[in-house]
C-alpha cells in the first residue's frame, strides 16, 4: 500500500443520465452515453494514514491546500467508507484534490473527482488492478453516477442495469482512437450552479415531459451508438443537439422548475446554428449547466474555437476532445 496519485477526466453526455431509481446508489432510469474527454481532468492523491479519521483537502492552483466545505468533506468520506468496506479495510486516508476546470458549472467535475477519487483510494489500498467493469461500479457508489463513465476512456455506455447494484456499470463502446471527435467547451459561466444534478434527477419525474422523453430514448441510444460505430459526426449532431435541448426541457418543466440555461447559452446555441450554415461541422449540447460543449470535428475545431471565444458573452474556451481515461502516471499532490 502507497501513496497513489491519478488523474481523471471529464465526459460529456451525448445520451444524458437524467432521472434515478436509486439516486443514493446512483441506478439510473435510462442507459446514457458519453465521450470521455482529456483536458479537464481532476488530481487525486491518496495516502494511507496512521490515524482514526480521515483528512480531505483541496489542493490549489498555487501549490496551498485550502479547507473544503464540509458537504464536500462528507460525500469524500462517504466514498471511502464504501470502498472500505468493499475491500474489507479499516485504513483511514489522507486525500488531496484538484480540478483544473471549473467546479460544478456543469463540466463535469463531479465525475472526474469521483473517479480520481475512486482510482487513487484503489491505488492505496493495492487494488489498482481491479476489473474496468468493477472500477465503474465503485466510482458509481459516489453517489455521481457519471463518474461510472469517466473511469473509462473512450466512447462510453451506461446501461440502465438490471435490479441489482452489482451489474450497474459502464462499458466502452470504442476507444478514443476510433473517432478524433474535438469538444469546443464554451465557458459562459463559471460559478458554481444553483441547484445540483442530484436535485434535478429528483425533480425530473415531476415534469409531464418526463414519460415521452423516456419513450423516445431507445431510438436515440440506438442512433447515438451507429453514429458512434460509423464515426460519422453529420449523423451524431441532430440527436445530439435534440438529447441536449430534451434534458433542459424537462429541467425547466419540472416543479419547481430548473432554469439552468444563461443568456450566453442562447448566444452560443445561435452561433453554432451559424457556422453549421457556414458549412462547418459543428454541434452542440449541454449538461446540467450554462456552458457549451461544441463537438466538432478536428478540420472546423480552430474556426469554431475562434469565432466562440470572440462572442460577448463568452468568457474563455476550452479545447478538449476524446481521450484514452484516467492516467496513474501523475505527480503527487503531497
Ligand atoms: C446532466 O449525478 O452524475 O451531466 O454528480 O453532478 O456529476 P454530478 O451529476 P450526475 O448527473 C449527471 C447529469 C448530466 C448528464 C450526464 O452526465 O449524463
Amino acid at each position: 500500500m502507497s501513496k497513489t496519485t491519478v488523474s481523471a477526466p471529464a465526459n460529456i453526455a451525448f445520451i444524458k443520465y437524467w432521472g434515478a431509481r436509486d439516486l443514493d446508489r446512483a441506478m439510473p432510469m435510462n442507459p446514457s452515453i458519453s465521450m470521455t474527454l482529456t483536458e479537464c481532468v481532476s488530481h487525486c492523491t491518496v495516502e494511507v494514514l496512521d490515524g482514526e479519521h480521515d483528512e480531505v483537502w483541496l489542493s490549489e492552483p498555487d501549490g496551498n491546500f485550502g479547507q473544503p466545505t464540509s458537504a464536500f468533506v462528507r460525500r469524500v468520506v462517504q466514498q471511502l467508507d464504501n470502498l472500505r468496506a468493499w475491500a474489507g479495510s479499516r485504513e483511514h486516508f489522507r486525500v488531496a484534490t484538484r480540478n483544473n476546470f471549473p467546479s460544478s458549472a456543469g463540466l463535469a467535475s463531479s465525475a472526474s473527482g469521483f473517479s480520481a477519487l475512486t482510482l487513487a483510494t484503489l491505488g492505496a489500498l493495492g487494488k489498482r488492478n481491479t476489473p474496468p467493469e468493477e472500477l465503474s461500479r465503485l466510482a458509481r457508489l459516489s453517489g455521481s453516477g457519471s463518474a461510472a463513465r469517466s473511469v473509462l476512456g473512450g466512447y462510453v455506455e451506461w446501461p440502465a442495469g438490471g435490479t441489482t447494484q452489482e451489474s450497474c456499470h459502464a462499458v466502452q463502446l470504442a476507444p478514443a482512437s476510433h473517432w478524433d471527435l474535438r469538444d469546443v467547451i464554451a465557458v459562459v459561466e463559471i460559478g458554481a450552479k444553483t441547484v445540483s444534478s442530484r436535485e434535478g434527477h429528483q425533480r425530473a419525474p415531476t415534469s409531464p415531459y418526463y414519460g415521452k422523453r423516456l419513450e423516445l430514448l431507445p431510438r436515440r441510444l440506438e442512433a447515438v451508438r451507429a453514429a458512434i460505430e460509423a464515426a460519422d459526426l453529420a449523423r451524431l449532431g441532430p440527436i445530439l443537439e435534440e438529447e441536449a435541448v430534451d434534458l433542459h426541457l424537462i429541467a425547466m418543466s419540472s416543479h419547481p422548475p430548473i432554469f439552468y440555461w444563461s443568456p450566453g447559452t442562447i448566444a452560443v446555441l445561435r452561433a453554432v446554428r451559424e457556422l453549421r450554415q457556414e458549412g462547418l461541422h459543428a454541434w452542440a449540447t449541454m449538461d446540467a449547466g450554462a456552458n457549451v460543449h461544441v463537438i466538432c470535428d478536428p478540420e472546423s475545431e480552430d474556426e469554431i474555437a475562434d469565432r466562440l471565444a470572440a462572442l460577448p458573452a463568452v468568457g474563455y474556451v476550452i479545447r478538449d476532445g476524446a481521450g484514452d481515461g484516467p492516467d496513474d502516471e501523475t505527480p503527487h499532490l503531497f
